[in-house]
């Protein structure tokens, strides 16, 4: 088989591409490890940011979306008492953030490939990229109809952080910085309605506790906890009580309790491999970086690596020009470092750290005291949680 675009992984990043890709009249195959229902039902994100909305609008795909996403123009942190509302729309000229698992993101991608015709193989394990350094590369793996190979001009890595894109790299190419959070969050769905109408950070001497949602019936919790800690450690009764404490009385007097229907823990890390590039591989999404999720960025930045990368590849088959590919790696990371940077600051911010000493919660509660005054302060978080632009090529 003979592709011009080999695409390892269909999640978020890998199908976003195969429709980008589509829509610029290239042709991609998509390959995935698991099944569809696998990739569909993992609880992940929630939050998406303006211009990944966009992009599903510009794909013909936002028609769930219109109907069922809830669109935030505020957002809001709270500490000791005190609650700060961010008005992201006043702040940003307009913008807003939209509320969208990324399970009904998925189901719109996949619903859309089937319709469009997109190939998508699931099931192909043990996956190899082969000659990526040469100009004929391709990918075998095996499926349980037998042996696959696929032969095409360019691999695009989106395999996650887990996948086998990266790890194709030969050693001493990649510059990697990594910091791993001693701590991860605890998250749970229940079908009880939302404790307010937008998302509430809460930063308490115990941790950091999240109220989000995925509906108006369906609310996302999340707690700070130890990473040594298991699910098993926290029934629905801890764990709402925990929560209720961390939210602070006002907000706990609106907290619905029910039965948890989902529970996991997800540890906090950030990490960047850099370039995003070798040879005629590409790397996107999580197989590149990986953003602690506090200010809910990993799946937005998946988009927006992909829509550089698909403007790279189109340019190259329109006019066998390569600059875009050339500039592709610089390009993204440009974005990827301000999301990093805005990551871990909002998780510093936020949670509390085994070592922190009195003067560090003392800077906590001073900065979120100056975020409650300034609007200076509050315009600086409102622009990075909405999306930052992407860097013009
Ligand atoms: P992935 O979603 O990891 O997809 C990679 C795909 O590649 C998978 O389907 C995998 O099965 C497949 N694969 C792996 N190895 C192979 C292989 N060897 N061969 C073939 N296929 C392979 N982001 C936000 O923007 N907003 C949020 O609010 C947010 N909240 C989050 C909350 C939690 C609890 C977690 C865990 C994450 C959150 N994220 C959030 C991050 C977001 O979910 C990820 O950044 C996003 O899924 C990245 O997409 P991706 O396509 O790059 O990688
Ligand atoms: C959700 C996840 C996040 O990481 C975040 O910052 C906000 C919301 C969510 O799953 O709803």
């Amino acid at each position: 088989m003979r592709t011009q675009v080999a695409i390892v992984g269909a999640g978020p990043a890998g199908l976003f591409l195969a429709h980008l890709l589509r829509a610029a009249g290239i042709d991609g195959v998509v390959l995935e490890r698991r099944s569809r229902e696998h990739v569909e039902g993992r609880v992940r994100a929630g939050i998406l940011e303006q211009g990944t909305v966009d992009v599903l609008a510009r794909l013909g795909l936002d028609g769930r979306l219109r109907r069922d996403g809830l669109v935030h123009t505020g957002t809001n942190l709270t500490a000791d008492g005190e609650t700060v509302r961010i008005d992201l729309a006043a702040l940003t000229g307009g913008r807003a953030v939209t509320v969208y698992g990324q399970q009904e993101v998925m189901r719109d991608l996949f619903d859309a490939a089937e319709a469009r015709g997109l190939p998508v193989v699931f099931g192909a394990e043990d996956l190899r990229l082969h000659d990526i350094e040469g100009d004929r590369p391709g990918v075998s793996y095996r499926t349980q109809a037998g042996e696959g190979r696929l032969a095409c001009d360019f691999i695009a890595g989106c395999d996650g952080f887990h996948g086998v894109s990266r790890r194709a790299i030969p050693p001493g190419v990649l510059d990697i910085v990594e910091r791993v959070y001693p701590f991860g969050w605890l998250g749970i769905l229940a079908d009880v309605p939302p404790a307010a109408h937008e998302l509430v950070y809460a930063s308490h001497a115990n941790g950091f506790a999240l109220a989000s949602m995925r509906s108006e019936t369906r609310s996302r919790y999340y707690i700070q906890c130890g990473i040594e800690e298991r699910v098993e450690d926290w029934p629905d009764g801890r764990f709402w009580d925990e929560l209720c404490l961390r939210l602070g009385p006002a907000l706990a007097d609106h907290v619905v309790r029910g039965p948890s229907f989902e529970k996991g823990i997800a540890p906090l890390r950030s990490f960047v491999a850099e370039p995003m590039r070798h040879g005629r591989l590409f790397l996107a999404g999580d197989a590149a970086h990986i953003v602690p999720p506090t200010g809910a960025k990993g799946l937005n930045l998946a988009v927006s690596d992909v829509v550089m990368l698909a403007e790279a590849l189109a340019e190259f088959y329109r006019g066998r020009s390569t600059a875009g590919l050339d500039g592709y790696s610089a390009r993204a990371l440009a974005r990827v470092w301000k999301a990093e940077r805005f990551s871990w600051w909002f998780t510093r911010l936020m949670h509390r750290f085994p070592d922190a000493t009195g003067f560090d919660r003392r800077m906590q509660v001073a900065e979120l005291a100056y975020l409650g005054t300034s609007r200076a302060a509050q315009t600086v978080l409102a622009e990075n949680y909405v999306g930052l632009p992407l860097d013009p090529v």
